[in-house]
């Protein structure tokens, strides 16, 4: 026998069984999100590594150590997207999006590629549900953000999610806080991990998101941004604050969550659930403002917020919640020989064209095959045709769940189906 094959480690096949619930998500998020303006765009899995270098940050975990990187045909160094916001930004710089309009409003939904260690909720190709608005500096618009996402949450009925606010500060006052804390990373400077030791060097930020237990037991204890942010700053989360209390949008202040990727400044957020579900990891989505990013690719002075949910770990929330989501067929045609199954085709056609779902075994078989066919396929109706059936051009409608079955005209189903 040949060796079997199986998926990527960390990459996952959906079957029919749990789609139901990917797309009811991203439906809901379709919807919500139209609901505030925001449209879809596409863009490749595949970038140039510089791309990301340039944007999520050479000393970040996500591009020193989890990106699939390698040359193509053509030598280039190109990667599998590890996120959606490098991309986009790119996208909209490649298209002088700037020059049409001075609001842009994009989300996207589609797989992204890391290569973490795996876990329950932590995978190697993984989904995410991004939003990112270019052209406002407001406050106003990072509140759009999080309460849409809150409105999306809501209405998948996820509770239990929490937002986490922090400021990170900008150019004006990050060099200051850099400083200070550089002094004290610096005198914890051996009981840091190796990687930190680099990092302390080329990006001390990235330290206080090491997951080395002695690197967080420093990091608990390092200067918090807020200490220095500057006045445009503290303006900028008071009026924040102000806004997400006035849409009634919970959240607490995280003074020590700074978020994984280089490109933020001011407003950092993450939106984390505590729930079994997704084993040891929590961090349901996150985002923020990254008002630099669009001119150090090359593009406009152009600021932008944004935030991106893992769609793997919201169907595990709703898949642990006990919900179930999918399409049922209405009608479920058995028959007894062949003339009958001629008419379960004909009849089936039409009802489909008319807008139902309708399934029937093409195999044929016994009557009673067929009915443990139509029990499993989850059908509200059943329907079996036979001589007389044909004779009379009608047939006894009978309901799945139990039930008086009731005589029903062939030219009637289609309306009886649809009131049903
Ligand atoms: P991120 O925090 O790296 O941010 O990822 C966002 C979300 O993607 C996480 O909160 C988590 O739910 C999910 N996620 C990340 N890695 C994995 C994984 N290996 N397996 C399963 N789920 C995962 C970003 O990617 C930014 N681009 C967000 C953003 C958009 N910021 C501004 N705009």
């Amino acid at each position: 026998m040949s060796q079997k094959l199986a998926a990527v480690k960390g990459m996952n096949d959906l079957l029919p069984e749990e789609i139901g619930i990917w797309q009811h998500v991203e439906a809901a998020a379709r919807e919500i999100f139209s609901r505030y303006g925001y449209a879809e765009v596409r863009t490749p899995v595949l970038e140039d590594t510089s791309l990301f270098e340039r944007s999520v940050g050479e000393a970040t975990d996500i591009v020193g150590k989890e990106m699939y990187t390698f040359h193509d045909k053509a030598g280039r160094s190109v990667s599998l997207r590890p996120e959606g916001t490098a991309p986009a930004v790119r996208a909209y710089v490649e298209h002088a999006v700037a020059q049409k309009e001075p609001l842009t409003r994009w989300y996207y939904i589609g797989p992204m590629f890391r290569y973490e260690r795996m876990k329950t909720g932590r995978y190697r190709q993984f989904h995410q549900i991004g939003v990112e608005a270019f052209g406002a500096k407001e406050p106003a618009q990072d509140v759009e953000v999080m309460e849409m996402v809150v409105h999306f949450l809501n209405a998948l009925e996820l509770s239990g999610v929490a937002l986490h606010l922090n400021s990170l500060g900008d150019e004006a006052c990050r060099p200051e806080h850099q400083k200070r804390l550089v002094a004290y990373l610096s005198a914890h400077r051996e009981e840091l991990c190796p990687d930190c030791q680099t990092r302390l060097e080329r990006n001390p930020l990235r330290v206080l998101d090491c997951k080395n237990e002695s690197c967080r037991a420093i990091a608990q204890g390092a200067p918090k941004v807020q200490d220095s942010l500057c006045e445009a700053c503290r303006q900028h989360l008071a009026e924040v604050r102000r806004r997400l209390d006035l849409l009634g949008v919970r959240y607490e202040l995280d003074p020590s969550m700074v978020r994984g990727l280089d490109y933020y400044t001011r407003t950092a957020f993450e939106f984390v659930a505590d729930d079994p579900a997704l084993g040891t990891a929590s961090a349901v989505g996150g985002g923020g403002r990254y008002d630099r990013l669009v001119r150090e690719l090359g593009g406009p002075d152009v600021p932008a917020v944004g935030v991106a949910l893992g769609l793997d770990r919201i169907c595990l929330l709703l898949g642990a919640a006990g919900k179930r989501f999918g399409v049922r067929p209405d009608l479920f045609v058995a028959f007894v020989d062949v003339q009958a199954q001629d008419e379960a085709m004909r009849l089936s056609s039409a009802l489909r064209r008319a807008g139902l779902r309708v399934e029937l075994d093409t195999r044929g078989g016994s009557l009673k095959s067929q009915m443990k066919r139509a029990d499993k396929s989850g059908a509200r109706f059943a329907l079996v045709l036979g001589e007389k059936e044909l004779a009379d051009r009608a047939g006894e409608l009978r309901p799945m769940a139990g039930g008086e079955p009731r005589r029903v005209a062939f030219s009637e189903l289609s309306a009886v189906l649809r009131r049903a």
